[in-house]
């Protein structure tokens, strides 16, 4: 297995690099930063995702891409300009460079702010039909449309996961529900990157917590099991943890939710 890495110098990246070291007979990170030096079995290339020659160059000899590289949050300011280029072309180029060097899976990093306007009281599978809480959430959709597209017009195997909150652990209630560890992340890459045969998963990134919200047994089918529970976290959280937004409590994707909602929120069944 010659794995790909984008985004290998970000919060996950850095984690799935050094839990994976001598996993695979080739791990090639690439960023838009430097991640070198390289290590053994590793390889270093600074790329922009946004560049298709450099990715597809990227892929050569790859079997299997864990797409994480793009704008990880919703950005305060001109949010739009900047998702479009990074997370939407940019993932467009990934699944197109894929493609074009026989590239057999991609794992995508999405969000579960792709469906994040869900009301809470819903549990969520990987059926849940979109509703983005920002323009990050579009751009996520749109990755998981391309990764569907790729998956049935290319026959590309691909994996979205719509990850929740990644952090070394909750900070607040809703936390409770959608953590997931740094351990139980790369596990959860590493059953995307071998599950055997698949066509096209959605699942969810969460440990293992006992006030989920979401329905992974999508993840089960990877091989996955979640070895943490925010809820070890539980006490230290409700004492202490941050407040939730009001206007985001009822609502999947938390304090995204909040933002701009003026009211309208009331009218989201
Ligand atoms: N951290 C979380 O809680 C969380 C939750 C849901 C989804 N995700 C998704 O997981 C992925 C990784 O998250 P993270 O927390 O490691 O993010 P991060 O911001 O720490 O890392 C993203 C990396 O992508 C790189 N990058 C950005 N634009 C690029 C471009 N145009 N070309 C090449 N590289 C580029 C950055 O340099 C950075 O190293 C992201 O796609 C994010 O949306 C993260």
């Amino acid at each position: 297995m010659r794995v790909l890495m984008t985004g290998a110098g970000g919060l996950i990246g850095k984690e799935a690099r050094s839990q994976l070291a001598g996993r695979y007979p080739l791990l090639r990170l690439t960023d838009m930063v430097d991640v070198s030096p390289a290590g053994p079995g590793e390889e270093c290339v600074t790329a922009d995702i946004c560049d298709l020659a450099a990715m597809e160059q990227a892929m050569q000899g790859i079997d299997c891409v864990v797409h994480l590289a793009g704008m990880s949050v919703e950005p305060e300011s001109n949010a739009w300009e900047q998702v479009l280029p990074a997370n939407i072309v940019g993932t467009y180029n990934v699944f197109e460079a894929a493609r074009r060097a026989g590239v057999r899976r991609v794992v995508y990093a999405s969000s579960h702010h792709a469906v994040g306007y869900h009301r809470r009281a819903h549990v969520l599978d990987g059926s849940a039909l979109p509703r983005p809480d920002s323009f990050y959430g579009v751009s996520k959709v749109a990755g998981e449309a391309l990764g569907r597209l790729y998956a049935d017009k290319y026959g590309l195997s691909v994996v979205s996961l719509r990850i929740g909150a990644y952090r070394p652990k909750p900070m607040d209630v809703r936390h409770l529900s959608v953590w997931i560890s740094p351990r139980d992340m790369v596990e959860l890459l590493r059953c995307s990157i071998e599950a055997p045969l698949l066509h096209y998963v959605v699942a969810y990134g969460m440990s293992a917590n006992t006030r989920s919200i979401w329905d992974n047994r999508d993840a089960a089918v990877l091989g996955y099991r979640g070895r943490d529970n925010a809820e070890d976290y539980a006490e230290e959280v409700l004492t202490s943890g941050a407040p939730e937004l009001e206007g985001a409590k009822p609502f999947h994707g938390g304090w995204y939710c909040g933002w701009d909602l003026g009211g309208h929120g009331l009218f989201i069944d």
